[in-house]
């Protein structure tokens, strides 16, 4: 794991944005797996950018987000599908075609799952997975205790990230759906790159238990310390509860060419 702490989330959502968009300049037809919540939104302010201001080219690549609510029609304002229109797609040149989101009213949501699967493997798999972490440590919706060889499936949320989430629902946690589809753990460690932000301190714990406790279910994105190449990249709330906050930093400064 490489851990990059930085000021703020500014300068965070900045890094994060330059990393993905070197990416996508040394490979055009770059397959990204995207993410939803408010941590990314400034990063996809700084890709909105490149495109508006220097013409940045998106046309080629894919894309497959992480997870959607089950059941939330896809013109909701908070279904993923609406929040990645909004907040991206639509400042941008991708295609339509291009782009991939699970299908929480699929009639069939266990084949959906598998043909999400397979859609992944047919575009070469994901180059770059961006993920946030919710407060209870879990990546994509994969809550506490989802397996590490689990697959893009159906889940149940904790009533704790439905509370976190009430506030995209008029902070009414009774109209935050329950159920959602997300693509597994061991889908997002298939990812070549793994680049996981969080901002705040709110996030501190998880990222404390994420990054130097044990391997466990209970803490989902833990797993992501069998990923050979994932980095998190967090602002000095967000690191507030590392230990070795001191050395990431110095191995960040001193990093070889
Ligand atoms: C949701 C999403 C996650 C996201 C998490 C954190 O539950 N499914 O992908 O990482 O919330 O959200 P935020 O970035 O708003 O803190």
């Amino acid at each position: 794991m490489e851990i990059i702490i930085l000021p703020d989330a500014a300068a965070a959502s900045k890094a994060a944005a330059q990393i993905l968009l070197d990416l996508v300049t040394h490979k055009p037809d770059a397959v990204l797996g995207l993410a939803t919540g408010g941590t990314p939104l400034a990063l996809y302010s700084e890709l909105i950018a490149a495109h508006k201001d220097h013409a940045f080219d998106f046309s080629r690549v894919t894309t497959f987000n992480l997870d959607e609510y089950i059941g939330l029609p896809e013109e909701h304002p908070q279904s993923y599908h609406a929040f990645m229109h909004e907040n991206l797609f639509r400042h941008i040149n991708i295609q339509p075609a291009r782009i991939h989101i699970p299908d929480g009213n699929a009639a069939d949501i266990k084949a959906h799952c598998i043909a999400y699967e397979q859609a992944i493997r047919d575009a070469g798999g994901v180059d770059l997975q961006l993920l946030g972490i919710g407060s209870d440590g879990h990546i994509g919706f994969n809550e506490p205790t989802s397996s590490f060889g689990s697959r893009t499936r159906t889940k149940t949320l904790t009533r704790q990230t439905i509370k976190d989430n009430a506030r995209f629902f008029e902070d009414d946690p009774a109209l935050v759906p329950k159920h959602c589809i997300t693509m597994g753990i061991a889908t997002i460690l298939e990812a070549r790159c793994a680049l996981l932000l969080a901002f705040g301190k709110g996030k501190a714990d998880a990222i404390a238990a994420t990054v130097e406790g044990p391997l466990s279910a209970m803490i989902p994105a833990s797993a992501l310390q069998l990923h050979p190449n994932a980095k998190i990249i967090i602002d000095q709330d967000a690191a507030a509860k590392l230990t070795f906050a001191d050395y990431y930093q110095w191995a960040y400064a001193n990093k070889p060419e």
